[in-house]
């Protein structure tokens, strides 16, 4: 994408909006790691399924001159505000900056944003703000420059600058993401049921970008890129062939490499708790006494993401109501 010199640029009027919505994504093949000078550069290459029921929209309202841009939380029905700490502002206002400079969009905007899933459902929301607030943008650019044609994959480059897996949530349903390729596989398993154990729902205390930068310590780190990308080969085996059994191996073997780069970082962190590990149990045990039952995958957190084909539906609801009783006893209050 050329860096573009906008020559004459429309007018934004006085509280004009541009709105935009992204949705989330879960990785079953996860982007651990960091490398080269590009930011955001993945270490390795990655897989993600894009959940279009959880979103994040994003209004970037343009203000008087002369003020400060700024973040709040928007207020709409039905949408739920976000916890976003200072520093999460700081980092969501810098990227808008960034895009912003890209075309020269002069005078001073507030941005708000919102999900429509609690933010402590387990959930990181990053993937879907910046990609939201990269779509808001492009909103932007698209009122000031008609003419200007940039792809969806362009975007999803820029929002990948903000938050690297904000990018796979341009694409849909399993998007495949390598340095700036990104490639979307067919999905053959029919509709899919997703929920979250939420064990845990205080902040995490190392962030996934932190992550990042910690697991580089970890003498396991060597060859990770090539375990993901011998998984990638195996999981995309496992769609052609509809194995679902072999792939929830695969994907279980993944999230435990990834906890396992966490723990044999030096200094050693991680986000495995013991309410985690009892859930992780339960699972694996029904699928050892049945040869069947969900994905499983955890990202940088303590809480557990379930994927459940849709035959599976009365067993997604069963354990829908066990673990909300296992969430009550863990975090040791009614829900
Ligand atoms: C564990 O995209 O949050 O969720 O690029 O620094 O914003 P930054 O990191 P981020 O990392 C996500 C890590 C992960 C795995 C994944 O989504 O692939």
């Amino acid at each position: 994408m050329s860096d573009v010199q906008p020559i004459n640029q429309r007018e934004i009027s006085f509280h004009q909006v541009f709105a935009a919505e992204a949705p989330s994504n879960i990785a079953l093949i996860k982007y651990m790691g960091k490398s080269g000078n590009e930011k955001n550069w993945p270490s390795n290459a990655s897989l993600s399924i894009t959940l279009p029921e959880l979103r994040t929209r994003v209004e970037i309202e343009k203000l008087g001159d002369n003020v400060q841009d700024y973040w709040e939380p928007l207020q709409k029905n039905g949408w739920i505000v976000p916890e976003l700490s200072l520093k999460g502002q700081m980092r969501f206002l810098e990227h808008w900056k960034f895009l912003k400079g890209k075309w020269n969009v002069e005078g001073s905007f507030v941005i708000r944003s919102a999900n429509n899933f609690p933010s402590d459902c387990g959930l990181a929301s990053s993937a879907s703000s910046f990609a939201a607030l990269t779509l808001a943008a492009k909103e932007v650019v698209e009122y000031l420059l008609p003419n200007e044609l940039f792809s969806r994959n362009d975007w999803a480059q820029l929002s990948r600058l903000g938050s690297g897996s904000s990018c796979r949530s341009f694409f849909a349903p399993v998007v495949y993401w390598k340095e700036d390729l990104l490639d979307v596989w067919e999905w053959p398993f029919g509709p899919l049921l997703h929920d979250t154990v939420v064990v845990e729902s205080t902040k995490k205390h190392v962030s996934s970008s932190e992550a990042h930068k910690k697991i580089e310590s970890s003498l396991l780190n060597m060859g990770r890129a090539e375990r993901a990308d011998a998984r990638l080969k195996k999981l995309k085996e496992t769609f052609v062939d509809r194995d679902w059994p072999s792939a929830f191996q695969i994907i279980w073997s993944e999230f435990w490499d990834m906890h396992a780069l966490f723990e044999t970082s030096e200094p050693s962190f991680g986000y495995m708790t013991a309410a985690s590990l009892e859930v992780l149990r339960d699972i694996h045990g029904h699928w050892q006494e049945f040869g069947d039952g969900p994905w499983v995958t955890m990202d940088a957190g303590a809480n557990i993401h379930l994927l459940y084909r849709e035959d599976q539906k009365e067993l997604y609801s069963s354990w829908k109501h066990r673990w909300t009783s296992l969430r009550a006893e863990s975090l040791g209050r009614d829900l």
